[in-house]
Protein backbone atom coordinates (compact mmCIF):
# COMPACT_ATOMS: atom_id res chain seq x y z
CA UNK A 1 0.00 0.00 0.00
CA UNK A 2 0.85 3.71 -0.80
CA UNK A 3 1.30 5.56 2.52
CA UNK A 4 0.10 9.28 2.00
CA UNK A 5 1.44 12.03 3.29
CA UNK A 6 1.45 15.76 3.29
CA UNK A 7 1.48 17.41 -0.14
CA UNK A 8 4.25 20.24 -0.62
CA UNK A 9 6.42 18.53 2.29
CA UNK A 10 8.81 15.84 2.59
CA UNK A 11 6.10 13.37 3.37
CA UNK A 12 4.57 14.00 0.19
CA UNK A 13 2.95 11.19 -2.22
CA UNK A 14 3.61 12.60 -5.01
CA UNK A 15 1.99 11.32 -8.21
CA UNK A 16 2.70 12.39 -12.02
CA UNK A 17 0.16 12.56 -14.61
CA UNK A 18 1.36 11.75 -18.41
CA UNK A 19 -1.28 13.30 -19.91
CA UNK A 20 -3.53 15.81 -18.40
CA UNK A 21 -7.12 16.21 -20.81
CA UNK A 22 -10.19 15.41 -19.55
CA UNK A 23 -9.81 12.19 -17.81
CA UNK A 24 -6.24 13.08 -16.56
CA UNK A 25 -7.69 16.65 -14.78
CA UNK A 26 -10.46 14.37 -13.28
CA UNK A 27 -8.08 11.59 -11.75
CA UNK A 28 -6.12 14.85 -10.72
CA UNK A 29 -8.86 15.88 -8.71
CA UNK A 30 -9.43 12.42 -7.16
CA UNK A 31 -5.77 12.22 -6.64
CA UNK A 32 -6.06 15.54 -4.88
CA UNK A 33 -8.98 14.74 -2.45
CA UNK A 34 -6.81 11.68 -1.20
CA UNK A 35 -4.20 14.07 -0.31
CA UNK A 36 -1.78 13.06 -2.78
CA UNK A 37 0.93 15.72 -4.20
CA UNK A 38 0.03 16.07 -8.40
CA UNK A 39 2.37 16.74 -10.96
CA UNK A 40 0.59 16.93 -14.35
CA UNK A 41 2.59 16.83 -18.00
CA UNK A 42 1.26 17.27 -21.14
CA UNK A 43 2.42 18.64 -24.75
CA UNK A 44 1.27 22.32 -24.01
CA UNK A 45 0.41 24.55 -21.54
CA UNK A 46 -2.85 24.97 -19.46
CA UNK A 47 -3.87 21.40 -20.49
CA UNK A 48 -7.12 20.58 -18.45
CA UNK A 49 -5.31 18.84 -15.35
CA UNK A 50 -2.97 21.08 -14.91
CA UNK A 51 -5.35 23.66 -13.86
CA UNK A 52 -5.74 21.71 -10.57
CA UNK A 53 -2.49 20.05 -10.74
CA UNK A 54 0.41 21.37 -7.92
CA UNK A 55 2.16 22.20 -10.66
CA UNK A 56 2.64 21.11 -13.92
CA UNK A 57 5.44 20.62 -17.10
CA UNK A 58 5.06 20.60 -21.03
CA UNK A 59 7.44 18.01 -22.56
CA UNK A 60 7.00 15.79 -25.83
CA UNK A 61 6.37 12.70 -24.57
CA UNK A 62 6.99 10.64 -26.99
CA UNK A 63 10.77 11.67 -26.65
CA UNK A 64 12.54 9.19 -24.30
CA UNK A 65 15.13 11.74 -23.15
CA UNK A 66 12.35 14.31 -22.47
CA UNK A 67 9.97 11.80 -20.45
CA UNK A 68 12.94 10.38 -18.36
CA UNK A 69 14.22 14.07 -17.48
CA UNK A 70 11.11 15.09 -15.94
CA UNK A 71 10.10 11.83 -14.47
CA UNK A 72 13.81 12.19 -12.73
CA UNK A 73 13.38 15.98 -11.64
CA UNK A 74 10.17 15.16 -9.70
CA UNK A 75 10.79 11.77 -8.63
CA UNK A 76 7.26 10.95 -8.35
CA UNK A 77 5.89 7.68 -6.19
CA UNK A 78 3.41 6.33 -9.49
CA UNK A 79 3.48 7.14 -12.89
CA UNK A 80 0.24 7.19 -14.12
CA UNK A 81 -0.15 7.08 -17.99
CA UNK A 82 -3.35 8.76 -19.08
CA UNK A 83 -2.89 8.93 -22.37
CA UNK A 84 -1.18 6.38 -25.79
CA UNK A 85 1.40 8.33 -27.05
CA UNK A 86 4.05 8.38 -24.85
CA UNK A 87 7.55 6.93 -25.00
CA UNK A 88 6.78 3.40 -23.72
CA UNK A 89 10.16 1.88 -23.79
CA UNK A 90 11.32 4.47 -21.05
CA UNK A 91 8.67 3.55 -18.70
CA UNK A 92 10.13 -0.04 -19.36
CA UNK A 93 13.53 0.79 -18.72
CA UNK A 94 12.53 2.92 -15.56
CA UNK A 95 10.27 0.62 -13.94
CA UNK A 96 13.43 -1.99 -14.20
CA UNK A 97 14.97 -0.02 -12.20
CA UNK A 98 13.10 0.17 -9.87
CA UNK A 99 12.80 3.39 -8.05
CA UNK A 100 9.15 4.43 -8.77
CA UNK A 101 5.76 2.35 -10.05
CA UNK A 102 4.49 2.78 -13.65
CA UNK A 103 0.32 2.57 -13.62
CA UNK A 104 -0.48 0.05 -14.44
CA UNK A 105 2.62 -1.72 -15.67
CA UNK A 106 5.10 0.01 -18.32
CA UNK A 107 4.41 -3.40 -20.10
CA UNK A 108 0.45 -2.82 -20.22
CA UNK A 109 0.82 1.08 -21.40
CA UNK A 110 3.22 -0.09 -24.21
CA UNK A 111 1.39 -3.05 -25.22
CA UNK A 112 -1.85 -1.14 -25.26
CA UNK A 113 -0.39 1.79 -27.12
CA UNK A 114 0.16 0.08 -30.51
CA UNK A 115 -2.95 -2.37 -32.15
CA UNK A 116 -0.42 -5.08 -33.06
CA UNK A 117 0.87 -5.99 -29.32
CA UNK A 118 -2.67 -5.97 -27.78
CA UNK A 119 -4.22 -7.61 -30.57
CA UNK A 120 -1.75 -10.30 -30.74
CA UNK A 121 -1.56 -10.57 -27.07
CA UNK A 122 -5.49 -10.86 -26.74
CA UNK A 123 -6.07 -13.11 -29.62
CA UNK A 124 -2.60 -15.07 -30.12
CA UNK A 125 -1.62 -15.78 -26.67
CA UNK A 126 -4.86 -15.49 -25.04
CA UNK A 127 -7.32 -16.96 -27.39
CA UNK A 128 -10.07 -14.34 -27.23
CA UNK A 129 -12.51 -13.85 -29.94
CA UNK A 130 -11.48 -10.77 -31.93
CA UNK A 131 -12.47 -9.65 -35.62
CA UNK A 132 -10.55 -11.73 -38.00
CA UNK A 133 -7.43 -9.68 -39.00
CA UNK A 134 -4.13 -8.94 -40.46
CA UNK A 135 -1.07 -6.41 -40.98
CA UNK A 136 -0.08 -4.58 -43.57
CA UNK A 137 3.05 -2.29 -44.42
CA UNK A 138 2.20 -1.11 -48.08
CA UNK A 139 -0.89 -1.01 -50.37
CA UNK A 140 0.24 -3.65 -52.04
CA UNK A 141 -0.11 -6.10 -48.75
CA UNK A 142 -3.37 -4.19 -47.86
CA UNK A 143 -4.47 -5.37 -50.78
CA UNK A 144 -3.26 -8.66 -50.46
CA UNK A 145 -4.63 -9.50 -47.17
CA UNK A 146 -8.18 -7.80 -48.09
CA UNK A 147 -8.13 -10.17 -51.10
CA UNK A 148 -6.77 -13.42 -48.91
CA UNK A 149 -9.59 -13.95 -46.32
CA UNK A 150 -10.19 -10.28 -44.44
CA UNK A 151 -12.56 -9.40 -47.19
CA UNK A 152 -15.17 -6.71 -47.43
CA UNK A 153 -16.23 -4.63 -45.64
CA UNK A 154 -13.43 -4.52 -43.30
CA UNK A 155 -11.88 -1.62 -41.31
CA UNK A 156 -8.56 -0.20 -41.53
CA UNK A 157 -6.89 1.56 -39.09
CA UNK A 158 -3.12 2.75 -38.18
CA UNK A 159 -1.40 0.45 -35.91
CA UNK A 160 -0.89 3.69 -33.58
CA UNK A 161 -3.86 6.21 -33.63
CA UNK A 162 -6.53 6.55 -31.47
CA UNK A 163 -10.34 8.52 -31.28
CA UNK A 164 -11.13 7.23 -34.95
CA UNK A 165 -8.05 9.28 -36.55
CA UNK A 166 -6.98 7.47 -39.74
CA UNK A 167 -9.67 4.52 -39.03
CA UNK A 168 -12.27 4.36 -42.17
CA UNK A 169 -14.60 1.62 -43.59
CA UNK A 170 -13.59 -0.55 -47.08
CA UNK A 171 -16.81 -0.96 -48.30
CA UNK A 172 -15.70 -2.53 -51.96
CA UNK A 173 -12.12 -3.08 -53.06
CA UNK A 174 -12.52 0.59 -54.83
CA UNK A 175 -12.28 2.03 -50.90
CA UNK A 176 -8.46 0.11 -50.36
CA UNK A 177 -6.49 3.00 -51.68
CA UNK A 178 -8.02 5.72 -49.82
CA UNK A 179 -8.11 3.86 -46.47
CA UNK A 180 -4.62 3.12 -47.12
CA UNK A 181 -4.27 6.80 -47.78
CA UNK A 182 -6.33 8.30 -45.03
CA UNK A 183 -4.56 5.64 -42.27
CA UNK A 184 -1.26 7.41 -43.42
CA UNK A 185 -2.31 10.65 -42.28
CA UNK A 186 -4.04 9.43 -39.24
CA UNK A 187 -1.39 7.48 -37.88
CA UNK A 188 0.86 9.16 -34.40
CA UNK A 189 3.67 8.30 -36.07
CA UNK A 190 4.66 8.09 -39.98
CA UNK A 191 5.48 4.27 -39.24
CA UNK A 192 3.04 3.06 -41.78
CA UNK A 193 1.59 0.05 -40.49
CA UNK A 194 -1.82 -0.91 -40.41
CA UNK A 195 -3.97 -3.40 -39.13
CA UNK A 196 -6.89 -4.53 -41.23
CA UNK A 197 -9.96 -5.95 -39.15
CA UNK A 198 -13.09 -8.03 -40.76
CA UNK A 199 -16.17 -5.79 -40.28
CA UNK A 200 -17.88 -7.21 -37.02
CA UNK A 201 -21.37 -6.55 -37.58
CA UNK A 202 -22.86 -6.32 -33.63
CA UNK A 203 -25.98 -5.12 -32.43
CA UNK A 204 -24.02 -2.89 -29.97
CA UNK A 205 -20.70 -2.08 -27.88
CA UNK A 206 -20.13 -1.82 -24.59
CA UNK A 207 -17.12 -0.94 -22.23
CA UNK A 208 -16.25 -3.06 -19.34
CA UNK A 209 -14.62 -0.94 -16.71
CA UNK A 210 -12.51 -3.02 -15.32
CA UNK A 211 -10.73 -2.59 -11.98
CA UNK A 212 -7.90 -4.44 -10.10
CA UNK A 213 -7.15 -3.14 -6.62
CA UNK A 214 -6.71 -4.96 -3.17
CA UNK A 215 -8.59 -6.35 -1.40
CA UNK A 216 -9.43 -7.30 2.26
CA UNK A 217 -6.73 -9.97 2.14
CA UNK A 218 -4.10 -7.52 0.42
CA UNK A 219 -4.45 -9.64 -2.64
CA UNK A 220 -5.01 -8.05 -6.07
CA UNK A 221 -8.98 -8.63 -6.83
CA UNK A 222 -10.67 -7.91 -9.99
CA UNK A 223 -14.17 -6.09 -10.09
CA UNK A 224 -16.38 -5.25 -12.34
CA UNK A 225 -18.45 -2.26 -13.17
CA UNK A 226 -21.76 -2.06 -14.73
CA UNK A 227 -20.90 -2.72 -18.40
CA UNK A 228 -21.50 0.93 -20.08
CA UNK A 229 -23.77 1.14 -23.77
CA UNK A 230 -21.94 4.07 -26.47
CA UNK A 231 -22.51 5.48 -29.29
CA UNK A 232 -19.20 6.01 -31.57
CA UNK A 233 -19.32 8.36 -34.52
CA UNK A 234 -16.20 8.29 -36.61
CA UNK A 235 -14.55 6.44 -34.34
CA UNK A 236 -15.34 8.91 -31.44
CA UNK A 237 -17.49 8.55 -28.56
CA UNK A 238 -20.47 10.57 -28.72
CA UNK A 239 -22.75 9.40 -26.54
CA UNK A 240 -22.67 7.21 -23.20
CA UNK A 241 -25.21 4.95 -20.67
CA UNK A 242 -25.06 2.81 -17.71
CA UNK A 243 -26.09 0.12 -17.22
CA UNK A 244 -26.41 -1.79 -20.64
CA UNK A 245 -29.19 -3.82 -20.19
CA UNK A 246 -27.47 -7.00 -21.86
CA UNK A 247 -28.21 -10.92 -21.63
CA UNK A 248 -26.64 -12.51 -18.62
CA UNK A 249 -24.51 -14.83 -21.01
CA UNK A 250 -23.17 -12.01 -22.67
CA UNK A 251 -22.54 -10.29 -19.60
CA UNK A 252 -20.65 -13.09 -18.27
CA UNK A 253 -18.80 -13.56 -21.52
CA UNK A 254 -17.40 -9.81 -21.64
CA UNK A 255 -16.18 -9.95 -17.87
CA UNK A 256 -14.17 -13.16 -18.61
CA UNK A 257 -12.42 -11.60 -21.33
CA UNK A 258 -12.37 -8.97 -19.22
CA UNK A 259 -10.90 -10.62 -16.46
CA UNK A 260 -8.22 -12.94 -19.29
CA UNK A 261 -7.28 -9.51 -20.55
CA UNK A 262 -6.89 -7.08 -17.43
CA UNK A 263 -5.30 -10.25 -15.63
CA UNK A 264 -2.11 -10.38 -18.83
CA UNK A 265 -1.53 -6.44 -18.42
CA UNK A 266 -1.22 -6.86 -14.57
CA UNK A 267 -0.43 -4.05 -12.12
CA UNK A 268 -3.22 -1.98 -10.22
CA UNK A 269 -5.71 0.35 -11.26
CA UNK A 270 -8.91 0.88 -13.74
CA UNK A 271 -9.29 -0.82 -17.14
CA UNK A 272 -11.97 0.28 -19.95
CA UNK A 273 -12.44 -3.20 -21.91
CA UNK A 274 -13.75 -2.21 -25.24
CA UNK A 275 -16.31 -5.56 -26.56
CA UNK A 276 -18.86 -5.72 -29.54
CA UNK A 277 -22.04 -7.92 -29.03
CA UNK A 278 -24.19 -9.50 -30.96
CA UNK A 279 -26.64 -11.69 -29.04
CA UNK A 280 -24.75 -13.87 -26.42
CA UNK A 281 -21.89 -13.52 -29.09
CA UNK A 282 -18.95 -11.30 -27.93
CA UNK A 283 -15.92 -9.86 -29.22
CA UNK A 284 -12.88 -8.49 -27.92
CA UNK A 285 -11.87 -5.19 -29.32
CA UNK A 286 -9.32 -3.14 -27.34
CA UNK A 287 -8.47 -1.91 -24.00
CA UNK A 288 -6.89 1.15 -22.10
CA UNK A 289 -5.41 0.83 -19.37
CA UNK A 290 -6.68 3.67 -17.64
CA UNK A 291 -10.00 5.50 -17.71
CA UNK A 292 -12.03 5.45 -20.28
CA UNK A 293 -13.69 8.60 -22.33
CA UNK A 294 -17.16 6.75 -22.46
CA UNK A 295 -16.67 5.83 -18.70
CA UNK A 296 -17.29 9.81 -18.09
CA UNK A 297 -20.81 8.25 -17.52
CA UNK A 298 -19.64 7.26 -14.28
CA UNK A 299 -19.34 11.39 -12.84
CA UNK A 300 -23.12 10.33 -12.08
CA UNK A 301 -23.94 6.65 -12.22
CA UNK A 302 -21.76 5.44 -9.64
CA UNK A 303 -20.90 6.00 -5.83
CA UNK A 304 -17.51 5.92 -7.12
CA UNK A 305 -16.65 7.79 -10.93
CA UNK A 306 -13.90 5.41 -12.83
CA UNK A 307 -11.33 8.61 -11.70
CA UNK A 308 -11.91 7.86 -8.30
CA UNK A 309 -11.43 3.66 -8.93
CA UNK A 310 -8.72 4.44 -10.63
CA UNK A 311 -7.35 6.90 -7.65
CA UNK A 312 -8.08 4.34 -5.06
CA UNK A 313 -6.44 1.38 -7.09
CA UNK A 314 -3.77 2.83 -7.57
CA UNK A 315 -3.13 3.64 -4.19
CA UNK A 316 -4.07 0.59 -2.54
CA UNK A 317 -7.07 1.94 -1.20
CA UNK A 318 -10.14 -0.57 -1.26
CA UNK A 319 -13.06 0.07 -3.96
CA UNK A 320 -16.78 0.00 -4.34
CA UNK A 321 -17.66 -0.16 -7.88
CA UNK A 322 -21.54 -0.01 -7.33
CA UNK A 323 -24.00 1.64 -9.51
CA UNK A 324 -26.07 4.70 -7.57
CA UNK A 325 -28.55 5.81 -10.71
CA UNK A 326 -29.28 5.03 -14.04
CA UNK A 327 -26.94 7.55 -16.28
CA UNK A 328 -26.15 9.13 -19.49
CA UNK A 329 -23.16 11.26 -20.89
CA UNK A 330 -23.25 13.43 -24.18
CA UNK A 331 -20.34 15.29 -25.48
CA UNK A 332 -19.84 19.23 -26.03
CA UNK A 333 -18.14 19.68 -28.80
CA UNK A 334 -16.09 22.96 -29.70
CA UNK A 335 -18.05 23.85 -33.18
CA UNK A 336 -15.90 26.56 -33.58
CA UNK A 337 -12.03 27.07 -34.30
CA UNK A 338 -10.82 29.86 -32.01
CA UNK A 339 -9.29 29.86 -28.42
CA UNK A 340 -10.56 31.07 -25.42
CA UNK A 341 -13.71 30.42 -26.39
CA UNK A 342 -16.86 31.27 -23.59
CA UNK A 343 -20.12 28.69 -23.31
CA UNK A 344 -23.38 30.24 -23.62
CA UNK A 345 -26.53 28.08 -22.12
CA UNK A 346 -24.95 26.65 -19.10
CA UNK A 347 -27.68 27.85 -17.12
CA UNK A 348 -30.41 26.18 -19.60
CA UNK A 349 -27.92 22.69 -19.58
CA UNK A 350 -28.26 22.56 -15.63
CA UNK A 351 -31.88 23.47 -15.25
CA UNK A 352 -32.54 19.66 -17.06
CA UNK A 353 -33.23 17.17 -14.09
CA UNK A 354 -30.88 15.70 -13.09
CA UNK A 355 -27.84 16.79 -14.93
CA UNK A 356 -24.73 17.88 -14.53
CA UNK A 357 -21.77 19.17 -16.60
CA UNK A 358 -18.20 18.98 -17.02
CA UNK A 359 -16.19 22.35 -18.85
CA UNK A 360 -12.69 21.12 -19.62
CA UNK A 361 -11.02 24.29 -19.33
CA UNK A 362 -9.26 23.68 -23.03
CA UNK A 363 -6.77 26.44 -24.44
CA UNK A 364 -8.29 25.98 -27.86
CA UNK A 365 -11.47 24.97 -29.57
CA UNK A 366 -11.49 22.62 -32.38
CA UNK A 367 -15.16 21.82 -34.59
CA UNK A 368 -14.65 18.18 -33.37
CA UNK A 369 -12.96 19.16 -30.06
CA UNK A 370 -14.36 17.55 -27.41
CA UNK A 371 -14.61 20.47 -24.68
CA UNK A 372 -16.71 19.22 -21.91
CA UNK A 373 -19.47 16.55 -20.95
CA UNK A 374 -23.14 17.01 -20.21
CA UNK A 375 -24.05 13.75 -17.54
CA UNK A 376 -28.01 13.22 -16.25
CA UNK A 377 -29.65 10.50 -14.55
CA UNK A 378 -33.18 9.37 -14.23
CA UNK A 379 -35.01 6.16 -13.49
CA UNK A 380 -34.14 4.73 -16.65
CA UNK A 381 -31.23 5.55 -19.37
CA UNK A 382 -33.63 5.89 -21.98
CA UNK A 383 -34.62 9.04 -19.86
CA UNK A 384 -31.51 10.07 -18.71
CA UNK A 385 -29.90 10.22 -22.49
CA UNK A 386 -32.41 12.37 -23.07
CA UNK A 387 -31.82 14.75 -20.64
CA UNK A 388 -27.96 14.44 -21.14
CA UNK A 389 -28.71 15.01 -24.75
CA UNK A 390 -30.88 18.02 -24.29
CA UNK A 391 -28.22 19.80 -21.91
CA UNK A 392 -25.07 19.01 -24.00
CA UNK A 393 -27.39 20.50 -26.63
CA UNK A 394 -28.35 23.39 -24.59
CA UNK A 395 -24.25 24.57 -24.42
CA UNK A 396 -23.29 26.57 -27.32
CA UNK A 397 -19.17 27.18 -27.52
CA UNK A 398 -18.88 30.82 -28.83
CA UNK A 399 -15.34 32.22 -30.34
CA UNK A 400 -14.27 35.56 -29.50
N1 LIG B 1 -13.73 -4.52 -36.71
C1 LIG B 1 -14.72 -3.66 -36.49
N2 LIG B 1 -15.98 -3.97 -36.84
C2 LIG B 1 -17.00 -3.08 -36.62
N3 LIG B 1 -16.84 -1.86 -36.07
C3 LIG B 1 -15.60 -1.50 -35.69
C4 LIG B 1 -14.48 -2.38 -35.88
N4 LIG B 1 -13.38 -1.75 -35.41
C5 LIG B 1 -13.79 -0.54 -34.96
N5 LIG B 1 -15.12 -0.38 -35.12
C6 LIG B 1 -15.92 0.80 -34.70
O1 LIG B 1 -15.05 1.93 -34.62
C7 LIG B 1 -14.94 2.36 -33.25
C8 LIG B 1 -13.52 2.84 -32.98
O2 LIG B 1 -12.61 1.76 -33.17
P1 LIG B 1 -11.36 1.58 -32.19
O3 LIG B 1 -11.84 1.54 -30.79
O4 LIG B 1 -10.56 0.44 -32.66
O5 LIG B 1 -10.58 2.92 -32.53
P2 LIG B 1 -9.88 3.98 -31.63
O6 LIG B 1 -9.24 4.93 -32.55
O7 LIG B 1 -9.06 3.27 -30.64
O8 LIG B 1 -11.07 4.68 -30.92
P3 LIG B 1 -11.10 5.19 -29.42
O9 LIG B 1 -9.77 5.78 -29.13
O10 LIG B 1 -12.22 6.18 -29.46
O11 LIG B 1 -11.43 3.98 -28.59
C9 LIG B 1 -15.35 1.17 -32.43
O12 LIG B 1 -15.79 1.57 -31.14
C10 LIG B 1 -16.47 0.59 -33.30
O13 LIG B 1 -17.65 1.36 -33.19
MG1 LIG C 1 -11.73 2.22 -29.08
Amino acid sequence: MVRIGTPLSPSATRVMLLGCGELGKEVVIAMQRLGCEVIGVDRYANAPGMQVAHRSHVVTMSDGAALRAVIEQERPHLVVPEIEAIATATLVEIEQEGWTEIIPTARAAQLTMNREGIRRLAAEELGLPTSPYKFADSLAELQAAIDSGIGCPCVVKPVMSSSGKGQSLVRTPADVEKAWSYAQAGGRVGLGRVIVEGFIDFEYEITQLTVRAIDATGAVETYFCEPIGHVQVNGDYVESWQPMAMSAEALRKSRDIAKAVTTALGGRGIFGVELFVKGDQVWFSEVSPRPHDTGLVTLATQRLSEFELHARAILGLPVDVSLRRPGASAVIYGGVEAKGIAFEGVAQALAVPESDVRLFGKPESFVKRRMGVAVANADTTDQARQRAKLAAGSIKPIGS
